[in-house]
């Protein structure tokens, strides 16, 4: 099974969850340092002060990635690394590290993706509000300015923001992820200023150059009824609503969703937030969606639910894991199908522009066995299905033009810390050592043929 000549191969990581050197260079705190630290909010209490120590690793990991023939990376830039309170000039040595990782990789002949933020607000922002306030918005595009400017030279691909829904509703909504607060309201302005920043900062990369390509991922999960009933459809509708139509309009119809806005709207929400001219900014044309896919939501009507601070139960809404469906060291389903199901629904009811899987991949329990592998044949069978699910979507028209696997380095999972392994390659936190799994030779493979073998695995 063939994939196009240039099609982009390649893995994907983020600031927070592989630098490490915390305090390093004159980087300021972001949400993330404060949450980790705080007592109870990450499992054992790890956080990313070391984490993979990437930032003092770079040039072997980036020798590492090209060993592997990877043809692309997608990063992310630490705000705070580059303007430690999230405002004013850039500091210097942050934006130089970045251009020794964009060097890097283009001496190795590897494709960089930048992506602007993967969750790190510099804390002095959030101590004015965070993405709860609109000035946040017009900090991000100057920030966006100031790393364009600096990179837009070696950098053809720009994402602005990585999983907005997930940085507004386990942030805000739901408490999980930094800054922590349980209140739907705040995540609906999160929401709003998040998509704004995106537009302002586009708004100000394309006045400088638009030689390149820019735009936005989005986490998309299609979402099921648990059972064969209406109130189930219902939950699904509404669930579909925040998770994927709550960003999917305003991007590409200027408009958010009516039945999001009034069912929150009846439950008391104040959305004076949203100025009209708000909506043209966000829409204004990208030049390509990255689509982060892990599983479909399955849900169950829960009325009884409202209050219990759970992710969608706001919605009455309980999302199950099928029993029959096999499941990753996350608890997740493993669904190919809803990959080809996003990416066809991007295509027919949104736009049929430049797709690109911008995450994808499984968390095993995986170990260095005892002649020192890492046989982590889960991972191949579970890319290989998902690689079969985009290709399906590419010979129904979907014009898919890379896939980065979620993730080059075992790395720090957020509220989950190290317990959670998604690396092609395995990292033993104690020594920093680097051994790739099964899986990363298997993918070397998979890129050097351009396609998968038959049969599946
Ligand atoms: C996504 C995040 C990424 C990683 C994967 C497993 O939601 O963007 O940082 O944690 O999930």
């Amino acid at each position: 099974m063939d994939f196009p000549e240039g099609f982009l191969w390649g893995t994907a990581t983020a600031s927070y969850q592989i630098e490490g050197a915390a305090d390093e260079d004159g980087r300021g705190a972001s949400i993330w340092d404060t949450f980790s630290h705080t007592p109870g909010k990450v499992l054992h209490g790890d956080t990313g002060d070391i984490a993979c120590d990437h930032y003092h690793r770079l040039e072997e990991d980036l020798d590492l990635m090209a060993d592997l023939g990877m043809r692309a990376y997608r990063f992310s830039v630490a705000w705070p690394r580059i303007q430690p309170d999230g405002v004013g000039s850039a500091n210097q040595k942050g934006l130089d590290f970045y251009r020794r990782l964009v060097d890097g990789l283009r001496r190795r002949n590897i494709e960089p993706m930048l992506t602007l933020y993967h969750w790190d607000l510099p804390q002095a922002l959030e101590d004015r509000g965070g993405w709860r306030s609109r000035e946040t918005s017009g900090r991000f595009a100057e920030y966006a300015g100031i790393v364009y400017e600096a990179l837009s030279d070696s950098v053809s691909y720009w994402i602005t923001l990585n999983e907005p829904w997930v940085a507004a509703w386990l942030g805000y909504g739901y408490g999980g992820h930094a800054p922590g607060l349980k209140d739907p309201g705040a995540a609906l302005s999160a929401t709003h200023h998040l998509l704004l920043g995106h537009g302002l900062a586009m708004e100000r990369m394309r006045a400088a150059s638009d030689d390149n390509h820019l735009g936005i991922t989005l986490n998309l999960h299609p979402a099921l009824p648990g059972r064969d009933r209406d109130v189930d459809r219902e939950a699904a509708r509404r669930v579909d609503g925040q998770a994927n139509r709550l960003y999917l309009d305003p991007l590409f119809r200027g408009s958010y969703p009516e039945d999001v806005l009034s069912y929150y709207r009846g439950r008391g929400a104040d959305l004076s937030f949203v100025r009209d001219e708000d909506l043209r900014k966000i829409a204004a044309p990208i030049d390509f969606l990255g689509v982060n896919y892990y599983f479909r939501h399955t849900v169950r009507d829960a009325p009884d639910e409202v209050h219990s601070q759970e992710p969608f139960s706001d919605l009455r809404a309980r999302p199950i894991v099928p029993h029959a469906a096999e499941k990753t060291a996350m608890g997740w389903p493993v669904d190919p199908e809803g990959l080809t199901e996003m990416l066809v629904r991007i295509k027919d009811e949104y736009a049929d522009l430049p797709l690109y899987v911008t995450e994808n991949g499984r968390a095993v329990h995986d170990y260095v066995d005892p002649t020192g592998e890492v046989k982590d044949e889960e991972r191949i069978s579970y890319l290989d299905a998902h690689f079969r699910a985009a290709r399906g979507a590419m010979e129904r028209g979907v014009d898919l033009r890379g896939y980065l696997v979620w993730s080059f380095l075992d790395n720090f999972e957020w509220a989950e810390g190290y317990s959670k392994r998604f690396g092609l390659v395995f990292v033993d936190y104690g020594t920093q050592k680097r051994t790739p799994k099964a899986s990363a030779r298997w993918y070397s493979g998979v890129i050097r043929r351009g396609g998968l073998e038959e049969p599946a695995r």
